[in-house]
């Protein structure tokens, strides 16, 4: 596809069947890469607290934080749909907060999308940033900005109420005008329970196989997280070790005096 990709293309790959990939990106190379590949969303993800900043949590992110980032993502003009995390405190307070809070994210940050976690109890927010014709994507299950709610990052909806309560939720944030939600961390057949009872595409994350789309952080993908990898996460590459091969040699060659040669001087 030579344009830009819009939320109808991404809901027309749920009818096609064609599965939707969307990998996080925070910065200008990273996304002139994934873009080059392929990519059909980018998630400038609030994570980038945890993976680029070395917070503990997602919770100290800013709206500051999330323009700076999707700024860099959109200079990159990626084909992808790019879709930019509302950050704790963006938009639990009040509308008016979420309102003013997802247009900057839009108008000065240059994102097509917001996303934002909760479910029911979302969904008035939901109304009202689509109402400014602003496409939003829900986020149910493990949702980390409730890290302190839920004692850790762990898998929800393993009990029949709970999972229920998840079905509900998806119902809820789709009829809210979601064109997309992210299903994180919940067991695999109930991600493919809701991705059949939804008529707008489900992304997982830690959710198995039947979602119509997958997630993941690109740091996880290429082992730059040294911290803590999920069982859910794939390593498709080693960035880590590449990266260190290339510093070690670049002070090893300085220290012998091997770098730079007159190749790399001016005469
Ligand atoms: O912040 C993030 O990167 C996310 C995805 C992992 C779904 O919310």
């Amino acid at each position: 596809m030579n344009r830009a990709k819009t939320i109808l293309d991404i809901q027309k790959m749920k009818a096609t069947g064609e599965k939707i990939t969307v990998l996080t990106s925070y910065d200008y190379p990273f996304t002139r890469i994934m873009d080059e590949c392929g990519i059909d969303m980018i998630l400038v993800g609030d994570s980038v607290g945890v993976v680029f900043a070395g917070h503990d949590n997602t919770l100290p992110v800013t709206v500051d934080d999330m323009l700076y980032h999707t700024r860099a993502v959109t200079r990159a003009r990626p084909k992808a749909l790019v879709v930019t995390d509302m950050p704790f405190l963006s938009y639990q307070t009040d509308l008016r907060d979420a309102r003013i809070n997802a247009g900057r994210l839009v108008k000065e940050g240059g994102a097509e999308a917001v996303k934002l976690e909760g479910g029911a109890h979302v969904t008035d927010t939901i109304r009202a940033i689509v109402d400014m014709d602003i496409p939003v994507m829900a986020h149910i299950g493990l949702t980390p900005q409730s890290i302190h709610r839920m004692g850790g990052y762990k898998v929800q909806g393993k009990k029949e109420e709970q999972a229920q309560r998840l079905l509900e939720d998806a119902l809820a944030v789709q009829e809210a005008g979601a064109f997309a939600v992210v299903l994180e961390g919940i067991p695999l057949t109930l991600a493919g329970r809701i991705t059949t009872e939804l008529s707008i595409p489900t992304i997982g994350i830690g959710a198995g196989p039947h979602c119509d789309g997958q997630v993941l952080v690109i740091h996880d993908i290429l082992g730059l997280c040294e911290k803590y990898s999920p069982k859910f996460v794939k390593r498709y590459g080693d960035a880590r070790t590449l990266i260190s091969d290339a510093v070690a040699s670049y002070i090893s060659e300085v220290k012998k005096g091997e770098f730079p040669t007159e190749g790399h001087s001016f005469s």
